[in-house]
């Protein structure tokens, strides 16, 4: 087998004894309830990157919002957007969406049944496939994500990179092996049951595991080493300094962030980006000044923060600033009233800044008051 690592098999672990677990511990989750496609569809890709306890009141909101794939197939991308504000890898969102137009296009509106016609959709990978064709159509079709790859690793002994295609293949077939006919959906639901509430990455709870019996790593002590994975590259500080612009009128500007790359699309404050060292006052200055006389601008931050991408970390501080506003064009540039903002998708920490300067002309609008 040319290029293809050797693995081995163990054929002793239960898929009954872990579908009696999961009878008696699966997680009672919002997607759950209800086994059609669509649900299944959106809630595996919320789920991708991100834990189940953050995704549920997004999944829930979402449901209300785009109940069926119809709705979702007619709907404007930027609310899209905004509905999955907060989850991050928007991309997922903006596939999710073109997703369902293909399929109200090439497939009269249901979700097709087969790997290939799944995969040829936006967005959809082998893992979600595998999710819709078990879970929804209840096929034989593994769905190996992280945690079945950490669990099998363990039950295996498989000491190779469980980040290495070959590998991933061969904890898939092994997977596939085991799937039972009559309940492929719930088998899959339970390894990822399973991945998440016993056989956990650092301290995996082995005497509550109802398969440790038959697991190679539990055996010989080492469950604790294993899955091997290439370590990750930290990700890389970026230091970005945003300006806070209020006009006249109580308006702020705002610019919508390019149609590629990180945050692709969204909105935020007008900000400065640098990589190499501490974006400062003076970058922000030069930002502005070229499109406006700048008066003031505070001495400290009006808000600091740090947020963490797959790639990057930010370290933000947003300043506000006043100007004379004679004259101001700065490119993809508006002036927005904060009425607006709440269908608006911001990018990341730009959120958390306009909240906080909501609060604050609450709390000065209530001191006038008393
Ligand atoms: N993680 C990914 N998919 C899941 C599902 N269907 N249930 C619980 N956790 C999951």
């Amino acid at each position: 087998m040319c290029g293809e690592l050797s693995l081995p098999g163990n054929v002793n672990w239960n898929a009954g004894l872990l579908l009696d677990w999961y009878d008696k511990h699966k997680r009672q989750l919002p997607w759950r309830e209800r086994r059609d496609a669509y649900a299944i569809w959106v809630s595996e890709i919320m789920l991708q990157q991100t834990r189940v306890d953050t995704v549920i009141p997004y999944y829930q909101r979402w449901m209300q919002r785009f109940p069926n794939l119809e709705t979702l197939a007619q709907s404007e991308e930027t609310e899209v957007v905004r509905y999955w504000e907060g989850l991050g890898y928007y991309s997922r969102a903006r596939n999710l969406r073109c997703g369902a137009i293909e399929v109200v296009e090439r497939f009269g509106g249901k979700v097709p049944h087969t790997i290939a016609e799944l995969r040829s959709l936006s967005g959809i990978g082998e893992y979600t496939a595998g999710a819709i064709m078990s879970i929804a159509y209840n096929q034989r079709v593994a769905a190996v994500d992280g945690n079945v790859l950490r669990i099998i690793s363990r039950l295996e002994n498989i000491s190779d990179d469980v980040a290495k295609p070959a590998v991933k293949r061969q904890i898939t077939a092994l997977v596939h092996a085991k799937i039972p006919d009559d309940r492929p959906g719930d088998f899959n639901q339970a390894l990822m049951d399973l991945g998440a509430s016993i056989c956990l990455p650092r301290a995996p709870l082995c005497d509550q595991c109802p398969i440790s019996r038959n697991c190679e790593a539990f055996e010989q002590g080492i469950q604790q080493t294993l899955p091997v994975k290439t370590p990750k590259n930290k990700p890389e500080p970026v230091f970005v300094v945003a300006g806070i612009l209020r006009d006249g009128a109580g308006r702020f500007l705002l610019r919508r962030r390019p149609e590629q790359g990180l945050l692709a699309g969204m909105w935020e404050f007008p900000s400065i980006e640098t990589a190499d060292k501490p974006a400062d006052l003076e970058d922000l200055k030069r930002l502005f000044t070229e499109h406006t006389e700048l008066l003031d601008i505070t001495e400290e931050p009006f808000f600091a923060t740090t947020h963490t991408f797959s790639h990057r970390r930010w370290f933000i501080a947003f300043y506000q600033l006043i100007s004379n506003l004679q004259s101001f064009d700065m490119a993809e540039s508006v002036w927005v009233d904060p009425a607006s903002w709440s269908e608006m998708p911001f990018a990341g920490p730009h959120r958390q800044a306009a909240m906080r300067l909501l609060a604050e002309d609450m709390t000065a609008a209530y001191k006038e008051r008393i």
